[in-house]
């Protein structure tokens, strides 16, 4: 893979995008990571790093640096603006303040001769002469995108200026052993070459294989559930998450109708989820659907129970009931069910089998989900996404029909509402929270921020507060609205969310929602609280 340092560019996703076009396999993480955390995921297999560009200037107090170890791994590194004086600044070069002048949008950079040679940095101009028709003794000028204020004025030892434009004589950097430094943008398509570049980075330089593609990895996929699955039936529990959905549609794909999918209505579920399943699954894609409404079991289970460990734990097992009645009578109906798929991804599969076994990790809430079930259970296990990203799994769903909506869905607990109303679990609290929930969403896709949002949602708190509405006064409930970012779950921040934005959940949740009269904000990061309220 290449690992993008993400360093707050609004162009950091673009350039995962890029290299993935490429079919060269890449992920995203924070400025902060730092090569030991990379490196405890063996199955990232780095080829390379590119340093995104970013808002700050190195002379900022909190400018973000990169892991010097990173720096030292000997692997190879492109550094995009920012990107590139942060390899200026911590290699021992030097930086000059924008002192108020930027370059900012096209412009032109001069390559002369030569620069393409033979030692590995140098490789990043390689072939484009041709491509223009030059030959290797002339001169390349290349359109470029800009966006800069500061820029590299003092080269680390050991770096070579590769190429200039006309206000700013050090635009490309390189060392011969990989590190390379663009002041300009290539993941832009202003950058006409750009692609060009990025190729002869992640080839030439890097020495990636390039056979990613979602097609070969369904391709592939489906081939060996085929063979693994034969002619048996196999049952998958669909949560109404991606994971599980796309897991569905790659056995489906390869044994068609010996798969039934078993979708629980545990009574916990967000507003229209059920309805959702139902069209998309039988409606859409035809993938045969049993709908199991078990929300009566689940309510009388869960009836005055307050403590969240105590309710996971009654979901968690009345849903293993529901399923394993479920299966029986399947069997009983159309014939033995030999198979039962779950849609763990690659990571789940790394992460509790790595070397950390022995962690000393508290039990911080009991996490169930649907694909959690017990391991005696008595089907044989498929699991079509063993081998995958989480990435990988969205694009998959994509190319496999599943609508672009569920595809970029927030995560939801298999839990489901149970852990957001909190305090005692019933029908009318549910259905108050239900509400609550979709307007926040709603307003969350109106404002167009949905994507960038790792979670958000409404929690019911079992506080009453007194207003006023009219004339009268009221005793009703407190809403609090959680919406976080994350990368991946393990830390999150609270979302800045604009003034206005919150003011219209706000208020439509007090006017729209029966049995609100309050609307909090959770302002807390994990840690030290959690994302979930339970
Ligand atoms: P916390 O609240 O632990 O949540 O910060 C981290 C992520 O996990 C989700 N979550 C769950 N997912 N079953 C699941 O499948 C669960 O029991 C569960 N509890 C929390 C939570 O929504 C967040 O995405």
């Amino acid at each position: 893979a290449i690992i993008v340092l993400d360093f707050g560019s609004q162009y950091s996703r673009l350039i995962t995008r890029r290299v993935r076009e490429s079919h060269v396999y890449s992920e995203l993480v924070p400025a902060n990571t730092t090569l030991a955390e990379l490196q405890q995921k063996p199955y990232l297999d780095i080829k390379g790093f590119i340093l995104s560009g970013g808002p700050s200037s190195v002379y900022d107090d909190d400018a973000p640096i990169c892991d010097p170890a990173i720096l030292q791994s000997g692997l190879p590194i492109l550094g995009i603006c920012y990107g590139m004086h942060i390899l200026a600044n911590q290699l021992g070069g030097h930086v000059a303040p924008a002192q108020g002048r930027r370059e900012y949008g096209p412009a032109t950079i001069d390559v002369p001769p030569n620069a393409g040679d033979d030692e590995q940095a140098f490789r990043i101009f390689a072939g484009l002469a041709e491509q223009f028709g030059a030959s290797k003794q002339d001169s390349l000028h290349l359109p470029v995108w800009m966006s800069h204020g500061d820029s590299v004025d003092q080269l680390p030892a050991g770096f070579r200026v590769l190429a200039c434009t006309e206000s700013n004589p050090v635009a490309v950097i390189a060392h011969p052993q990989g590190l390379i430094g663009l002041q300009f943008h290539p993941e832009v398509t202003h950058t006409k070459q750009g692609k060009e570049l990025i190729n002869n980075f992640l080839f030439r330089i890097c020495a990636c294989a390039g056979d990613w593609t979602s097609g070969s990895v369904i391709e592939e996929t489906v081939e060996q559930i085929r063979s693994r699955i034969g002619s048996e039936r196999v049952l998958c529990a669909l949560s109404g998450g991606v994971d599980s959905a796309v897991a569905a549609l790659l056995i489906h794909r390869a044994v068609g109708d010996q798969l039934t999918c078993v979708f629980v209505d545990t009574g916990c579920l967000r507003a229209g989820e059920r309805e959702q399943v139902v069209e998309t699954f039988s409606g859409h894609l035809h993938i045969p659907l049993v709908v199991v409404d078990a929300k009566r079991r689940f309510l009388a289970r869960l009836a005055d129970v307050v403590d969240p460990e105590q309710k996971r734990k009654i979901i968690g097992e009345e849903f293993i009931r529901v399923f394993e009645e479920e299966a029986e009578r399947l069997a009983e109906q159309k014939g033995p069910i030999a198979f039962l798929a779950q849609g763990t991804l690659y990571p789940d599969v790394i992460e509790s089998t790595s070397h950390d076994t022995a962690s000393t990790a508290k039990r911080i809430k009991t996490h169930h989900n649907v694909g959690g079930l017990p391991e005696d259970i008595k089907f044989k296990l498929v699991e079509p996404l063993r081998t995958l990203f989480k990435d990988e799994v969205r694009e998959i769903g994509q190319a496999l029909g599943l609508p672009e909506e569920w595809v970029w869905r927030h995560p939801f607990p298999g839990p489901g509402l149970a852990i957001r109303v909190i305090g005692p679990v019933d029908e009318g609290r549910l259905d108050v929270l239900r509400a609550a929930d979709k307007v926040v969403i709603e307003e969350i896709r109106k404002a167009g921020i949905y994507r960038e949002l790792g979670q958000a949602f409404a929690v019911l708190t079992p506080i009453q507060s007194v207003g006023v509405m009219g004339d009268g006064r009221t005793y009703a409930n407190v809403v609090a609205v959680r919406a976080v970012t994350t990368g991946d779950f393990m830390t999150a921040d609270w979302a800045r969310l604009s003034p206005d934005l919150l003011a219209r959940i706000s208020h439509r949740l007090v006017n729209e929602v029966p049995g609100v009269n309050r609307v909090v904000y959770d302002i807390t990061s994990k840690p030290p609280a959690t994302i979930e309220w339970e």
